[in-house]
C-alpha cells in the first residue's frame, strides 16, 4: 500500500523511498537520556485503506507497507488466541500467544517486516542491537530469507538468548558496554557499510510490522476489536505498534473506536509510568528480573505516550513478585509458560481485573516463551528427588498407603 511518513513529534509529513529512519527535523533534538525525539509513523493512503473495508478475505498483509518477497518461508501468525477454561473470572478473556511465534517471541513481527523492507530496497545485510529478542528473531528471519545479520550485544545480555543468534548464523558481537553503547555502534555500522539499520523504533517498520498483532487479533475476534488490551512494556515499541494496528483498523473504517490501551511495566522500570502520570520524559534508572522490560529511556516513549492518550489508556505496575507469580499462574491454569516480560502482561490484568465490567472483552498480549530463560526459577522451583523404581515407591512417594 502507498505511503508517507509523519513525525511523532512535529507532525512534519514527507514521502520517500530511500530506506528511512527518523524526522529530519527532531532526531537528536532530545536531550542527553530522554526519549528519543523524531520516531516516525507510516501513514496509508486513506482511499486505499478505505477499500480495505469491503475485502471480504482481508488479511494483515493488506495492511503492510511491503509485500513478503518469500511467502510461507516464515511465516508470522496467526498466533493462537486462547480462551482460558480456568482464568478471567466472568471476564470474556482471550490470551493472544505470541510467544509461539518461530524464534519463540513477538519479535518475530517486526523482523519480518524488516527483511521484507531489506529486500524491497534490494539490500541483504541487516544489523541491530538487542539485548535477546530482536536480536534472535532477526537472526532467525536472516536464515531463512538469505539476509547476512550483524547483531551487536551488551557483553552483559542473557547467554540463552544470544546462543539462539549464533546457532541462526548471525554475527554475533559482543560489545564492553550498555544496550545504548550497542545501539550506536550497529548505526554506526549501517552508516559505514550499509545494509538496513533495524533497531527497534529507529526503523519506522518495525512498528509497522508489530502493528500486525492487532489486525490478526480483529480477525481472530469476528473482525471486531476488545474492549481493552494488556501489552508488557519496556522500549513502548510493541504498544505503539498495537496502537498503530488498531489506528490503521478505525482509519480505514473497520471498528468505529479504538480499544483502551494497558502498558504494563514493571516498577523496577516504569519511565513510560512516569512519563504518563507526571508528562515528564525522562529516564529511570532500570532494574527488574524481567529483562525484556527493562528499559531506562524507552525508544518509543513518546509513540506510546500518544497511543495511550488517544486510546483512552492507562499504565499498571507489577513488582517482580507479581510478575514471578503471574508467570506460575498462567503455567499452572492455562498451560501456558511465557518468559517474565510477557507475564508483566497478566499481573497488569490481575491487578486491574477487578476494576473490570463483567462481561467486558480484555486481551491480554503474552510476547514470549518461557523456554528461553530457566534460570528465573533457579531456587524457585525443585524437581522431587528419584524414587527406586517399584509401585510401593511411588505410593510411598505420593504419601499413598498400600490398598
Ligand atoms: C518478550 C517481550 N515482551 C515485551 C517486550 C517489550 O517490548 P517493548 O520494548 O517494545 O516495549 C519485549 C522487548 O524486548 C520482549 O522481548
Amino acid at each position: 500500500m502507498h505511503f508517507h511518513y509523519q513525525c511523532n513529534d512535529c507532525g512534519y509529513e514527507f514521502e520517500s523511498d530511500d530506506v528511512t529512519y527518523l524526522c529530519p527535523h527532531c532526531a537528536g533534538t532530545e536531550e542527553p537520556g530522554d526519549f528519543r525525539k523524531g520516531v516516525l509513523w507510516l501513514r496509508y493512503d486513506k482511499t486505499q485503506l478505505r477499500a480495505l473495508k469491503d475485502k471480504d478475505d482481508l488479511s494483515t498483509e493488506d495492511f503492510m507497507p511491503y509485500p513478503d518477497p518469500r511467502p510461507g518461508a516464515f511465516p508470522c501468525g496467526p498466533t493462537p488466541l486462547v480462551r482460558p477454561a480456568f482464568l478471567g473470572d466472568g471476564i470474556d478473556l482471550t490470551l493472544k500467544l505470541d510467544s509461539q511465534l518461530i524464534s519463540g517471541s513477538f519479535k518475530d513481527r517486526a523482523s519480518h517486516a524488516v527483511a521484507c523492507q531489506a529486500y524491497h530496497h534490494g539490500i541483504r545485510q541487516v544489523a541491530l542491537a538487542s539485548t535477546g529478542n530482536a536480536g534472535a528473531a532477526m537472526s532467525a528471519i536472516g536464515a531463512a530469507y538469505g539476509l547476512s545479520v550483524k547483531l551487536f550485544v551488551p557483553a552483559s545480555a542473557p547467554v540463552n538468548k544470544l546462543m539462539q543468534s549464533v546457532l541462526y548464523g548471525a554475527t554475533v558481537i559482543p560489545v564492553k558496554g550498555t544496550y545504548d553503547d550497542a545501539f550506536g555502534l550497529s548505526s554506526a555500522y549501517t552508516e559505514r557499510c550499509g545494509g538496513i539499520n533495524r533497531n527497534t523504533a529507529y526503523n519506522p517498520i518495525t512498528i509497522e510490522g508489530k502493528k500486525a498483532v492487532s489486525i490478526e487479533l480483529f480477525l481472530q475476534l469476528g473482525r471486531r476489536v476488545p474492549d481493552i488490551v494488556y501489552v508488557p512494556v519496556g522500549d513502548g515499541c510493541i504498544f505503539s505498534g498495537v496502537y498503530k494496528g488498531f489506528l490503521d483498523l478505525f482509519e480505514a473504517g473497520l471498528t468505529d473506536h479504538l480499544p483502551r490501551l494497558v502498558a504494563c511495566q514493571s516498577s523496577g522500570s516504569d519511565a513510560i509510568t512516569k512519563a504518563f502520570e507526571t508528562g515528564l520524559p525522562r529516564p529511570v534508572k532500570a532494574s527488574t528480573l524481567a529483562d525484556s522490560i527493562s528499559v531506562s529511556s524507552p525508544a518509543a516513549g513518546l509513540p506510546a505516550l500518544r497511543g495511550l492518550k488517544e486510546s483512552g489508556g492507562h499504565c499498571v505496575r507489577v513488582d517482580d513478585d507479581e510478575i514471578l507469580k503471574a508467570q506460575r499462574t498462567l503455567a499452572a491454569k492455562a498451560g501456558i509458560f511465557v518468559e517474565p516480560a510477557a507475564a508483566a502482561a497478566w499481573a497488569g490484568f490481575e491487578k486491574d481485573s477487578s476494576h473490570l465490567s463483567k462481561g467486558c472483552s480484555a486481551t491480554v498480549l503474552l510476547t514470549g516463551t518461557g523456554f528461553k530463560d530457566m534460570s528465573v526459577f533457579e531456587g524457585r522451583v525443585s524437581l522431587p528427588e528419584p524414587i527406586e523404581p517399584t509401585i510401593e515407591a511411588v505410593m510411598e512417594g505420593l504419601g499413598v498407603g498400600s490398598v
